[in-house]
């Protein structure tokens, strides 16, 4: 059973509203997403309903506070197959799970982490700031058709403790073989990180089956509330990390010289945290597996390469010349036109919504003496139209540049 665009566009507000008189094409949702109808009721019933503190109050509205963000971690369990609803940690957003893992984990001076040439920001900066601490950071060449394995057994070692890899890029929507990647890295004796911000919202991911050690993503980027994300670890990972950021609701006990910490994911979900944002997200991965991520990656397929068809000798594409293995993520550059300047026309033609820049990747853009790209990214509630029209004004666009 295929997607329902139709049925499915009406749960999205912001697609009913025309401004200067035309409809949004919303194509920024490898940033952030829209969000349906039944994920923002989800956020206002926090908010009008029970709008207190979790784990702590044992009032009425405390107690129900407790039992939805019971019920959203035991969603969201089930979103990414794990084993147990502790192993999910509350971030505000992939960023802070990254980070949380580099500042918490075991490193000692010459361990290695690898990462890959497309790592963005936050799964790269996160590792040079460890630096000091004698952590070294390394990254494997992906080559041209998006990953390569020859190139990333040449990189690994026995001093490589972290394998820390972007699942699917946002620069160019290539994914690595992320199986593979886990076993070849087990049995080479290092544990894996995903960065699964642009995997779980488009693909099914199953992290028992990965067998990931950890793995990060952002609720924002799958129709969920901002500033909202989740760490998952494997019971035995988040055994090796240590409490980073503490305070409330992290320890057991304490006296004025000493603390008692409690398990995971209580002592790294310190202080009061974002109740409503962690029940809507748990509403926003109960859309998602009532739609179905095959659907979903089918239909993001589709689209991309009906944009590629289209465009065809008009520009160059970043990544994969197959579209089949963009997955829902068109990034292309028009000769030397200003990515920017594109971006801008666009919108202001027909309220086309693209990103234009280093989308945080700066690093394989510098390594490519490329300014950046302009990048269409479709979800769930794009439609061929909406491409068609993407590349009809794109081609009106490049002729009044040249
Ligand atoms: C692959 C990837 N990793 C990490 C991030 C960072 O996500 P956030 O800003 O939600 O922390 C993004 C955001 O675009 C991303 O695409």
């Amino acid at each position: 059973m295929g997607l329902n665009t139709e049925k499915i566009r009406q749960d999205f507000p912001i697609l009913q509203k025309k401004v200067n008189n035309k409809p949004i094409i919303y194509f920024d949702n490898a940033c952030m997403t829209l969000r349906p109808i039944q994920v923002i009721d989800k956020i206002r019933e926090y908010y009008t309903d029970y709008p207190a503190c979790g784990e702590r109050s044992l009032h009425k509205l405390g107690r129900r506070v407790d039992e939805e963000i019971g019920k959203a971690k035991e969603t969201l369990k089930k979103f990414i197959n794990a084993k147990n609803a502790s192993e999910l940690i509350l971030t505000k957003n992939t960023t802070e799970g990254l980070n949380l893992v580099a500042n918490a984990f075991p490193f000692k001076p010459g361990d290695v982490v690898l990462g890959t040439d497309k790592e963005h920001n936050s799964n790269l900066l996160p590792w040079q700031r460890i630096a000091p601490k004698g952590v070294v950071y390394d990254y494997v060449e992906s080559g041209d058709d998006g990953f390569s394995l020859e190139n990333f057994k040449q990189k690994l070692n026995k001093k490589v403790r972290l394998v820390a890899m972007v699942m699917t890029s946002n620069m160019d929507g290539s994914s690595i073989p992320v199986k593979e990647v886990v076993k070849i890295a087990h049995d080479n004796g290092s544990l894996v990180l995903l960065d699964a911000a642009q995997a779980v919202p488009h693909h099914e991911v199953d992290v028992r089956k990965l067998d990931a050690d950890f793995l990060a993503f952002s609720g924002h980027k799958m129709m969920g509330p901002t500033g909202t994300g989740i760490l998952y670890g494997k019971e035995h990972s988040l055994g090796l990390l240590s409490p980073y950021i503490v305070g409330g609701g992290t320890v057991i006990d304490s006296t004025h010289t000493t603390a008692k910490y409690e398990e995971a994911p209580h002592k790294f979900e310190a202080g009061l945290q974002h109740y409503a944002g962690l029940i809507g997200l748990g509403e926003a991965a109960n859309y998602i597996m009532r739609v179905g991520r095959d659907n979903i990656e089918k239909h993001e397929t589709t689209l991309n390469k009906f944009v590629t068809d289209s465009l065809a000798g008009m520009v160059d594409v970043i990544g994969p010349k197959d579209a089949g293995k963009r997955s829902g993520i068109f990034s292309f550059n028009a000769g030397s036109t200003d990515p920017h300047e594109i971006a801008m026309m666009l919108d202001q033609m027909e309220n086309i919504c693209l990103r234009s820049g280093a989308h945080c990747v700066h690093s394989w853009f510098n390594a490519h003496n490329l300014r950046g790209s302009v990048r269409a990214s479709f979800y769930l509630y794009n439609t061929q139209e909406e491409c068609q029209k993407f590349a009809e004004t794109l081609k009106m666009a490049l002729k009044i540049v040249k």
